[in-house]
């Protein structure tokens, strides 16, 4: 657990905060159907059963409030090229409204990056709008390629 100030503690997603708001704060990013709690919490569990581990989601709780109100997740990929290297992927970035425009966006990004060069990647990856483009230029990222999408 990491103060990142004002009483808000960054720490990894626990297998209770589907009861803190972990959906709502979501809402921020698009439309979150709520699935009830037990099937939450065996998607939860499904994440942390890939061995090495692949799926890392952390989440800013407000200790005041008990309630979400950042998490970001990453994804470890790993590959035959670069000898047998491993890629990181940063996805679901949300911020609660309330809180946004304080830094929390780049906190997360920071502890997300930080944790997959951590964990060996050589390289961290995401996909954004244009309009979060200078956003994630602020977390010193840069434009490489163009993002391509077939959905069911
Ligand atoms: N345009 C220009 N600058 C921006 C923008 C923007 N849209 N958003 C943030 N910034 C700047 C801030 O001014 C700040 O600059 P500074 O360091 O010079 O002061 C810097 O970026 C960091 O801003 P934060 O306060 O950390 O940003 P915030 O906490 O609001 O988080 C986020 C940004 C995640 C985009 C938030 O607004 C949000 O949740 N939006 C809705 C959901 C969303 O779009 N998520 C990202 C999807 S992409 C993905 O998930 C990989």
């Amino acid at each position: 657990v990491k103060n990142v100030g004002d009483g808000l503690h960054l720490r990894p997603l626990s297998s209770t905060d589907y009861d803190r708001g972990h959906l709502r704060v979501l809402e921020a990013l698009t439309k979150v159907p709520d699935p009830g709690r037990d099937a939450w919490l065996r998607q939860f569990q499904l994440m942390q059963q890939s061995k090495p581990a692949a799926y890392y989601t952390l989440a800013i709780l407000d200790a005041a409030t008990d309630e979400i109100v950042a998490v970001g997740s990453l994804f470890i990929e790993y590959k035959f090229i670069r000898g047998l290297g491993a890629c990181g992927h940063i996805e679901d970035i949300a911020v609660d409204p309330k809180t946004q425009g304080k830094g929390l966006g780049k906190k997360l990004i920071r502890a997300l990056t930080g944790l997959s060069e951590a964990l060996g990647t050589y390289k961290v990856i995401l996909d954004c709008s244009e309009d979060n483009k200078p956003f994630y230029e602020k977390c010193e990222y840069k434009l490489v390629g163009v993002q391509m999408a077939k959905y069911a």
